[in-house]
């Protein structure tokens, strides 16, 4: 917890769990570079992938980033976090003016958007819209770059006006129906107003709770969280399935991507947003894939970063109302160790994103 206002760092010294996390003294964030802009960061989001960091799981890539890294010193302590909100405190960039406010995405593997003081690439922020909590805009950055990278596959010419449906001018592919497994977690929760607006049929899988929440988002039916397997093959064959948690390539007696698609759809596709959590095993999860999947029918991974054009899309969606943040809770240092927050994400059941505030 911190007890009065300060510069502080969320860190850990050791690959563990979220008991891991304290408050230590601000990792200086250096000089600013051109480019760059520094930023006072009000509230940071977590991600999966930050908690699997921590829990030392993506360990290759970390060890990689570090040897890579120009201003580099021990590994530990790190700073937790990826993605963050805040407003523009000095700038080496023509995008952002001391002031703005902005949210973006740090590299998950370098890490450290958990302090109160950072210094990013301009090019990888948005800006925030003026009626947008802080809360709001640091729920955004990984989950709606994940969701327009994950809906790439699945047209997108009828979000360029009202809902469109099939048909619609511009719909590189018409839209059909899609199964979105894990519709209310970050990326699925972006991912189904993406689709819902390009005019697909959306069947979003959730727990009891959710059901409103995804209806409102978009979604055409609310496929119970724990018998979508069945669902799935009953109601099938499918033009698409998004696949946030894998859960389709790591459940074991659940149904194969490839029974479940539509043979007779020659761009029926199949996307999971979960990647193995070592280099090697995404390898072979893609030379798998290619063994699944047969002509017609495809597959894609997807790696998610913040490039400059992904992070244009994405202010794009945002100022045309297209995406709207789904924030499940907030939770402030002064009153919570940053352990609170982060095990209440991993414990599953969220709706969006936690948030944790650097308030001070
Ligand atoms: N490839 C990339 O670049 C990339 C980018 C972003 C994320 N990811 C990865 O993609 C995954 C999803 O990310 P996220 O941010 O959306 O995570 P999240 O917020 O934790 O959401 C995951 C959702 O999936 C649901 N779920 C889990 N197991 C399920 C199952 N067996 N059947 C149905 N639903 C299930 C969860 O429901 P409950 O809470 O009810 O369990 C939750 O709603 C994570 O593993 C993340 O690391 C990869």
């Amino acid at each position: 917890m911190v007890s009065q206002n300060s510069e502080y760092s969320i860190q850990y010294s050791a690959w563990g769990g979220p008991e891991n996390l304290e408050t230590g003294p601000l990792h200086p964030p250096g000089k600013l570079r051109r480019g760059h802009i520094r930023v006072r960061v009000r509230a940071i989001s977590v991600n999966p992938v930050d908690w699997k960091i921590l829990a030392g799981e993506q360990n290759a890539g970390v060890h990689l980033m570090h040897l890579l890294s120009s201003r580099r010193g021990p590994l530990f302590p790190r700073v937790f976090g990826s993605d963050f909100a805040g407003e523009v405190t000095e700038s080496r960039s023509h995008r952002f003016t001391p002031g703005e406010r902005v949210a973006g995405m740090l590299s998950p593997l370098s890490g450290g958007s958990g302090s109160t003081e950072i210094c990013v690439r301009a090019s990888h922020c948005i800006s925030l819209p003026d009626h947008w909590s802080w809360d709001q805009g640091a729920s955004l950055p990984a989950a709606g770059i994940s969701a327009l990278q994950a809906c790439k596959p699945f047209g997108r010419g009828s979000d360029s006006g009202r809902s469109g449906g099939p048909g619609s001018a511009g719909v590189q592919r018409s839209p059909g129906r899609v199964l979105l497994i894990g519709a209310a977690g970050g990326v699925g929760s972006i991912a189904l107003q993406i689709l819902a607006r390009r005019g697909w049929e959306v069947h979003a899988t959730g727990r009891a709770g959710q059901a409103e929440l995804l209806k409102d988002l978009g979604a055409l039916r609310v496929v119970p969280r724990d018998t979508w397997p069945d669902y799935a093959l009953k109601e099938g064959p499918w033009q698409g399935i998004i696949d946030a948690p894998g859960a389709l390539i790591r459940g074991k007696g659940e149904k194969s991507p490839a029974k479940l698609l539509d043979p007779r759809h020659p761009g029926a596709c199949y996307y999971p947003v979960y990647i193995p959590n070592d280099f090697i095993g995404s390898q072979l999860l893609r030379i798998m894939k290619w063994r699944l999947f047969g002509r017609g029918k495809r597959s894609a991974m997807m790696l998610a970063y913040p490039s400059a054009r992904r992070i244009k899309e994405l202010q794009e969606h945002i100022s045309r109302g297209i995406i709207k943040p789904v924030v499940d809770s907030s939770w402030s240092l002064k009153e919570s160790s940053p352990a609170s927050p982060v095990s209440h994400a991993m414990n599953g059941g969220v709706s969006g994103k936690v948030i944790i505030r650097l308030d001070g």
